[in-house]
């Protein structure tokens, strides 16, 4: 399990804070979404869990230790990040992509093709087709499941996932959730989802936290959020969605 407590961020030695005095706890097998606009620390939050952002002050704990006292590699290797600009090396082809992490590990090249391959079908891309084609040569969407797959290449047991399918369609996106879905339901992941997208918080959320301006302004099940929203801000947030689901 995750558990965040008092985390805060500043970047101008207390001035403004980026996160401010925020605590969640993410039980095993569960998904918490952060949904908050742009700006509102959702991707700071994700990247002091897996230590690329020191906190100012604040702990973090996964599996019941603090992360700065565990190895960052080892931590990484736990966790399973997709970036919000996918990310991908340019230079190398999408089997390569997805092993790098193997690669670093030191695991054999024979292993790293059969996972490339287990992993292209668990993201619905034809292994013969996209295994060696290039970045440039993969649409967006594509893109973001190769992000996906490389994610979940080192068997990580948490996954951290900022706006994985961000500026991608509607179609494309729904596509891609049940995706998500289907793999988390068979490979039992403890996730934490980053989105601005209401519906695809509501979808994917056991429960959500709403963020606004580095603090939590209500943690809850969707139905919590839309029934009994606990701050102006969150009443005016899914106003509309209640009204589209007639509740
Ligand atoms: N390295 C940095 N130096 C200074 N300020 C930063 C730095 N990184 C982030 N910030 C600021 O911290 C705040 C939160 O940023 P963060 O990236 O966590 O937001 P976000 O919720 O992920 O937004 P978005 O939805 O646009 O990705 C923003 O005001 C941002 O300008
Ligand atoms: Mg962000």
């Amino acid at each position: 399990m995750i558990v965040l407590r008092g985390l805060s961020k500043s970047h101008d030695g207390g001035r403004t804070f980026a996160v401010r005095e925020l605590s969640l706890e993410v039980p095993d097998g569960k998904t918490l979404v952060l949904l908050g606009s742009s700006g509102s620390g959702k991707t700071t939050v994700l990247k002091m869990i897996n230590r690329l952002v020191e906190p100012t002050s604040g702990t973090v704990s996964v599996d019941g230790v603090d992360v700065l006292e565990q190895d960052p590699v080892r931590l990484r290797r736990s966790i399973g990040y997709v970036f919000q600009q996918v990310g991908l090396f340019p230079h190398m082809s999408i089997e390569e992509n997805i092993t790098v992490g193997l690669r670093l590990a030191g695991r054999p090249p024979e292993e790293r093709r059969l996972r490339a391959r287990e992993l292209l079908g668990l993201v619905e891309l034809p292994a013969d087709l996209y295994a060696g084609r290039y970045p440039s040569e993969l649409s967006g969407g594509q893109a973001q499941r190769v992000g996906v797959a490389r994610a979940l290449a080192a068997e990580p047991k948490y996954l951290l996932m900022d706006e994985p399918f961000g500026a991608l369609d509607e179609l494309t996106r729904e596509s891609l959730r049940a995706a998500l879905k289907s793999l988390r339901a068979r490979l039992e992941k403890t996730v934490v989802f980053v989105t601005h997208d209401i519906f695809e918080a509501l979808d994917l959320g056991d429960s959500i936290a709403v963020m606004h301006e580095g603090r939590v302004e209500q943690l809850g099940s969707g139905e919590d959020l839309l029934k009994r929203p606990a701050t102006a801000f969150v009443e005016r947030l899914f106003r509309k969605p209640a009204e589209l689901l007639e509740l």
